[in-house]
């Protein structure tokens, strides 16, 4: 099949990169010269582990072009499939611009019978908006096939999950281009759910907004193990081995970021405001994670007293590991709330570095080792948990700080780790702090 991608962001190049992966000729159309010039160097402009890898390949086997040019990329493409950002406003509905941009700026260019795909998270009716705009702007000869279908993909295993996906959701009333869609996905041997495209669109924010909403609840449970003296860690794993549960997304720490959940929360959230719908379980939501990031701090404050010219190290800037995204990580909380208490902060992260300057600017130091970081420190908080910050051996790497107080925001030590160590004082989330006082 003959595919556009509009978009080269973490979706649309994962999406462009793995259809033609699986056989497909795939032409991924972006507005940045300077994107389009890195990726036709076989260089991607996201960290994403395994991207470069498939980029290359499949370039060279010619399966893969990108443009900046709308006429080069929709010519003779039987599927358009847009794939651009659709960021949070302040009100927390989802920033519809670039979306409709991209339908003005394709719509002349469109063949007749094209399938065009919103693979961008819009909100319930957008796909219909997108028709309208399509016919109002495609001098008649553009088809009015809209498909949504969803993207599912995580930061840090989107190629993985591109191409292993839990299921394909496509939104259409129309039968015959659903099938085409249908086809087009055929060799990732998914389950694919079949729908109206208001219920897709209402899939995305359902999914997203429910896995955001355990993380809270499991954060919160965590919040009550520490008050009560009962173990999170184990009450995940009793609860997740229900299968009505379920093991995925329980495991408690200092809350949910990245470029997702905070903003489709927010979005189902403006949806029920709008629709006069209560589902105030949602802004619980919101309130427990905005509570979470600061949990560290708060312990901190518990421990000292005050942070005043406390040296703190703040290992992981990253929302997650295995990705440079600082987009709503609670680090940024974390940081501006330790600036606010007077501390002096020293920060790691092994990819995010450069995107840490851009927030934080000279207000914080940039070390380049996890030592150099903790080297003197008052107290380390764990913030991202980095296979290269969980591999460390704890015993070692305390014993160069000013006092081994540790607040680990992911859990990344185990308990025997941790009582390996001759003296320390260790903050974990949802279970008992470790205390051991040299003899
Ligand atoms: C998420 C969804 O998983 C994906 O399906 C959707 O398409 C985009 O949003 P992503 O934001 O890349 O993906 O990351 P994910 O791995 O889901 O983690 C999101 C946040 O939740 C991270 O900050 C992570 O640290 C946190 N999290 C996740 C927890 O705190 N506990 C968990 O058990 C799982």
């Amino acid at each position: 099949m003959r595919i556009a991608v509009i978009g080269t962001g973490y979706v649309g190049l994962s999406t462009g990169v793995c259809l033609a992966e699986i056989g497909h000729h795939v032409i991924c159309i972006d507005t940045s010269e300077e994107k389009i010039t890195l990726l036709r160097g076989g260089k991607s402009p996201i960290y994403e582990p395994g991207m470069e890898e498939l980029l290359t390949k499949n370039m060279e086997a010619k399966r893969l072009q990108f443009t900046t040019s709308h006429r080069e990329g929709l010519e003779k493409s039987e599927v358009i499939i847009v794939a651009v950002g659709t960021p949070q406003q302040d009100s927390g509905e989802a920033d519809l611009t670039y979306l409709f941009q991209a339908i003005q700026d394709a719509a002349p260019y469109i063949e007749k019978g094209s399938i065009i795909v919103i693979k961008s998270t819009v909100p319930v009716g957008t796909n219909e908006k997108v028709k309208r705009l399509l016919e109002a702007f495609g001098q008649n000869k553009v088809s009015p096939f809209v498909v949504s279908n969803p993207e599912f993909l995580r930061q840090g295993s989107a190629v993985l999950d591109t191409l292993n996906p839990d299921r394909i959701v496509i939104g259409c009333e129309n039968k015959e281009p659903a099938a085409v869609i249908e086809k087009m996905y055929a060799p990732l041997n998914a389950k694919v759910v079949k729908t109206d495209a208001r219920s897709a669109e209402m899939i995305k924010y359902a999914s997203n907004a429910f896995l955001a909403t355990k993380i809270s609840f499991i954060n919160n449970i965590g919040n009550l193990c520490e008050a009560v003296g009962a173990n999170v860690e184990d009450v995940s794993k009793g609860m997740g081995l229900d299968q009505r549960i379920g093991a995925a997304f329980l495991q408690s720490g200092i809350g949910y970021g990245g470029s997702c959940f905070p903003k489709d929360v927010s979005a189902l959230l403006a949806a029920a405001k709008e629709y006069h719908v209560p589902f105030s379980m949602i802004e619980e939501t919101m309130m427990i994670n905005n509570r979470q990031k600061l949990l560290l701090v708060k312990k901190a404050l518990n421990r000292f007293g005050d942070l005043k010219h406390k040296k703190i190290a703040v290992l992981g800037f990253a929302f997650k590991p295995e990705t440079d995204d600082m987009r709503e990580a609670p680090s940024i909380t974390i940081i501006h709330s330790l600036l606010n208490e007077g501390a002096s902060v020293i920060g790691y992260d092994p990819v995010a570095t450069r995107n840490a300057k851009g927030i934080f600017g000279e207000k914080i130091a940039y070390a380049t080792s996890v030592g150099e970081a903790i080297k003197e420190s008052d107290a380390v908080f764990i913030v991202t948990e980095w296979k290269e910050i969980k591999q460390l051996v704890l015993s070692e790497v305390i014993s160069q700080m000013k006092q081994p107080i540790v607040f680990d925001g992911r859990n990344s030590f185990s308990e025997e780790a941790v009582r390996d160590c001759e003296e320390i004082e260790y903050y974990p989330i949802g279970k008992p702090a470790i205390i051991i006082r040299k003899s």
